[in-house]
């Protein structure tokens, strides 16, 4: 028998409605802020990729679905939503236009990592980016979106929260990091030792108990600050705890992507095990450039849907539209006639089956139906068609041309 590939999930219900509600709560929400669906392809060139999530990136070096397609293309399924709304923006020349651009999306992501709980090979996001605006606001109504589309789905949560600094502050930062890493080589895992050359700030994250040590000593992000991301850094913290959003500065907070620059966040639940980050996102100021569009402000996060569904809290479900059946075959072409009706305004549910009235009553039970309409013999004889209102307890039997 064929199964599915290791690390990608059929989905059906309780997971399958939850997902659903999700996208209906977040879609609602991200509406409210001004956001607009926005929808691109799931494969690209691999090129992309490299250029904005970094060639030494985990993303890039070990989890991407890659290969050459039929016309000699190197492409690859996207590992992340933002470098695609990125390139698709500067595609549509939307960074020449100027003005503020606010997007949202939702959808499949692969990345070839070892599955575990939280942990797939083929998972969902709901994303969020917004161009055009340089001003730290943007980047506190992003976080508040987030939190709002958690409490809305009655997820608690911790907001983890750093500053990665820009142009001017980044590259002495990361001078004093290398001569600090320089100093403790010894002391640390060979990942963090390649790093150092590569990227040196992801070493800040690494997994090793032992290195973790080693770096709270080491030199912090939010002491070596320019002027004016120390100054945006604290209007940012300002703005949340105006707004009741609490929060951590985790100086150690870097991100898997190397996109980032100033604000830098991480949602975290402490509820569902080891894969504990719901949602991340941060600045991407230089990004738009780098793809080779206008230097274009942006900022932007995503949710990763999965994480989330056990956490989710439902409405209780409540009973809706009719279930409609008969108690013999001739009965069967009216109600399919009625239904057909019934359902250009409501749900109906057909029972094919002709069935007696306990078994039917079961059924709308079953489908969780407000109404059970039923044809017997006498009804149709009379053309009529009894309904029992299953919420309020009473029926009533009604002519099929006023039902
Ligand atoms: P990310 O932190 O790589 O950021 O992913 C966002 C979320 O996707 C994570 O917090 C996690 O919940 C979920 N996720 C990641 N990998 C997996 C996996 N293998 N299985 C299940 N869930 C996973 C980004 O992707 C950025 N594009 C976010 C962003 C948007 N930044 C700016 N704009």
């Amino acid at each position: 028998m064929i199964q599915s590939l290791r690390g990608m999930n059929d989905m059906f219900a309780p997971d399958a409605e939850r997902y659903e509600y999700f996208i209906e709560t977040a879609t609602a929400i991200a509406k409210r802020y001004g956001f607009n669906y926005f929808e691109s392809p799931l494969l690209e060139e691999t090129a992309l990729f490299k250029r904005s999530v970094g060639e030494s990136s985990d993303i890039v070096g070990k989890e991407m679905y890659q290969f050459i397609d039929k016309g000699e293309n190197d492409v690859c399924l996207r590992p992340e939503g933002t470098a695609g709304v990125v390139r698709a923006f500067i595609q549509k020349k939307l960074d020449k236009q100027g003005g503020i651009h606010r997007f949202f999306y939702h959808g499949p992501m692969f990345r070839y990592e070892r599955p575990q709980k939280g942990r797939l090979r083929e998972f969902h996001q709901f994303g969020i980016e917004s161009f055009g605006v340089a001003s730290v606001l943007e980047d506190a109504s992003l976080i508040m979106m987030l939190a709002d589309i958690l409490k809305a789905l009655g997820i608690s949560f911790k907001l983890k929260l750093n500053s990665l600094g820009c142009q001017e502050c980044m590259p002495p930062y990361r001078e004093k990091l290398v001569n600090f890493l320089e100093s403790a080589e010894e002391y640390i895992c060979h990942d963090c030792l390649r790093r150092k050359s590569t990227n040196p700030i992801r070493v800040l994250d690494c997994k090793n108990g032992s290195c973790q040590e080693k770096y709270v000593d080491a030199p912090k992000l939010a002491d070596n600050l320019c002027g004016s991301c120390d100054v945006d850094f604290g209007v940012l913290q300002n703005l949340l705890r105006e707004n009741g959003i609490d929060f951590e500065i985790d100086t150690h907070l870097v991100r898997g992507l190397d996109y980032y620059s100033k604000t830098a966040f991480e949602f975290v639940s402490d509820e569902i095990g080891a894969q504990s980050a719901i949602a991340g996102g941060g600045r991407y100021d230089r990004l738009v450039e780098f793809l080779d569009g206008k230097e274009t402000p942006a900022v932007g996060f995503a949710i990763g849907i999965e994480r989330l569904l056990e956490l989710i809290k439902m409405p209780e479900s409540t009973r809706s539209g009719y279930y409609m059946g008969t108690m013999d075959d001739e009965g069967l072409p009216i109600i399919m006639k009625a239904a057909q009706a019934k359902r250009q305004s409501e749900r109906v549910v057909v029972e094919y089956k002709s069935k007696n009235f306990k078994n039917h009553l079961k059924g709308a039970d079953k489908v969780n139906a407000r109404y059970c309409a039923i044809i017997g013999e006498n009804e149709r004889n009379e053309g009529t068609i009894w309904v029992k209102d299953l919420e309020a307890k009473t029926e009533e039997t009604v002519s099929l041309d006023t039902f």
